[in-house]
């Protein structure tokens, strides 16, 4: 492509694609490798809702997918969201028409990236998706282009905002999960319906797409084991802080001879380190390498600006003419990792109890933990006035999870234990 001036079409004009024309509006000189960004036609559900950016000059369309065909633009940007429905259309449609695509949608990425990923490569034109990850922080480029002479091992960290604000907030307010989610929907920083976010999925897409391009793999999404925070309980933040953590939602990409483990759940994060110490709606990753060791990255995870400005590093790297693999390996040499059994996996792990308050009952518990094979590292038992039973917290040195959950379920029919053991994992970090 040799013309001076790229026209690129944008489906999507929600936050991040106002949050775009807003930024090439601001930057009307933005034109790197000599090139100029002009966005010439749009695309989004109602023409005439208010929105922070002027579309008025714009050529409109009413179907994305039109907008991904029309050979009047030179770049297709996907900014709907969703795994399938009208960005999955669009996004073939412009790949069939062999038109570069940078996209955000991390959904579709994960759960359709090696089909895209062999389109894109068929018709011989780029894919990119660095917002799709972390928002501003180039934390795809890194994995997949930076590091590419190296061999990572794992890559864990902080992958959702809504969550890492959530989990801050009721450990700063002391308000429980229901009431500060109830007020981050009310100031815009969760969804109406947060599933995506506290279920996990959003973090597991992340992840899903990370341990793609760090060990050269197929995204399998479905592969992932998530966990959301949904059942995080106050008592389990205090009680871990009590103990020397915090509770965050950690998403991890393992590898090891077995193959690939990848799973998103709460853990338990050291007070003083840095995964701990991220907080608000902040995101934060360790990537660690067999030559680099540890790489610590960490910034804005989601947001208009930030993540404008990484969509606008993809578009300056399709209009800049380099070229590779969507996944650091050809399309057609990808296949999905093997899972893990994560039942296998070594790890310690936090474990909460309300007992009964009578004689005997920690005995009890830590005999039959011992008969299990887990031993236990550190123990905390609080009163608490007015309430049933009394909550004992133990952490354990690393034990098989299958073993631990053996374990688990031997204490939850002891008579003397009121409720359902609540089991966390401690991140290995
Ligand atoms: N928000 C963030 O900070 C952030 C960060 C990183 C990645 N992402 C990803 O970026 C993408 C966009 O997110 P967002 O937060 O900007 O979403 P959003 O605010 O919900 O905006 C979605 C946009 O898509 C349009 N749309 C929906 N259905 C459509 C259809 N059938 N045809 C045409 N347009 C349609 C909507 O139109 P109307 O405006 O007319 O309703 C809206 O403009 C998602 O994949 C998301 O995961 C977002």
């Amino acid at each position: 492509m040799t013309e001076p001036i790229w026209r690129i079409g944008v489906a999507g004009l929600g936050t991040v694609g106002a949050g775009l024309l807003t930024y090439l509006a601001d930057n009307p000189a933005f034109a790197p490798a000599g090139h100029m960004a002009v966005v010439t036609a749009v695309s989004a559900r109602s023409k005439s809702r208010p929105r922070p950016c002027d579309i008025s000059e714009l050529t409109w369309f009413d179907d994305p997918v039109a907008l991904a065909a029309d050979p009047e633009t030179d770049l297709f940007v996907e900014l709907i969201g969703g795994s399938d429905g009208p960005a999955k259309a669009a996004v073939e449609a412009a790949l069939k028409a062999r038109k570069p695509v940078v996209t955000a949608n991390k959904a579709l990425i994960a759960e359709h990236g090696a089909a895209l990923a062999a389109l894109a490569e068929d018709m011989d034109v780029p894919l990119l998706f660095e917002a799709a990850v972390m928002g501003g922080v180039p934390a795809v480029k890194i994995v997949r282009e930076a590091l590419v002479g190296d061999e990572i091992h794992s890559i864990s960290g902080i992958l959702n905002g809504t969550c890492n604000y959530i989990l801050t907030e009721m450990e700063a307010t002391g308000r429980a999960f229901a009431d500060v989610l109830a007020e981050a929907q009310r100031l815009g920083y969760a969804e109406a319906d947060p599933t995506m976010d506290v279920g996990g999925f959003d973090a597991a897409h992340k992840i899903t797409i990370l341990a793609a391009l760090a060990f050269g793999c197929a995204p399998n999404f479905a592969a992932a084991q998530i966990e959301g925070i949904e059942g995080v309980d106050l008592l389990d933040i205090r009680m871990a802080k009590d103990l020397g953590y915090r509770i965050k939602l950690v998403a991890s990409a393992e590898r090891s001879a077995d193959g690939v483990l990848v799973r998103v759940h709460p853990s338990l994060a050291p007070l003083n380190h840095p995964l701990a110490q991220a907080g608000g709606a902040l995101n934060a990753l360790f990537i660690e390498g067999e030559r680099c060791g540890r790489i610590f990255i960490q910034g804005p995870g989601a947001g208009a600006g930030p993540t404008a400005a990484a969509v606008a590093a993809d578009i300056s790297d399709v209009m800049a003419g380099g070229r590779r693999p969507v996944f650091q390996a050809p399309a057609e040499t990808l296949a999905p990792f093997d899972p893990i059994d994560p039942s296998k996996m070594m790890g310690r792990a936090y474990l909460r109890f309300l007992v009964k308050d009578e004689p005997g009952v920690i005995a009890a518990v830590s005999e039959t933990l011992a008969e299990a094979g887990v031993s236990i590292e550190s123990f905390l038992q609080k009163p608490t006035e007015g309430a049933e039973g009394v909550p004992i917290v133990l952490t354990t040195h690393a034990v098989a999870e299958s073993v631990l959950m053996a374990a688990v379920e031997r204490i939850a029919g002891l008579p003397a234990v009121l409720d359902r053991p609540r089991l966390l994992r401690i991140a290995r970090i």
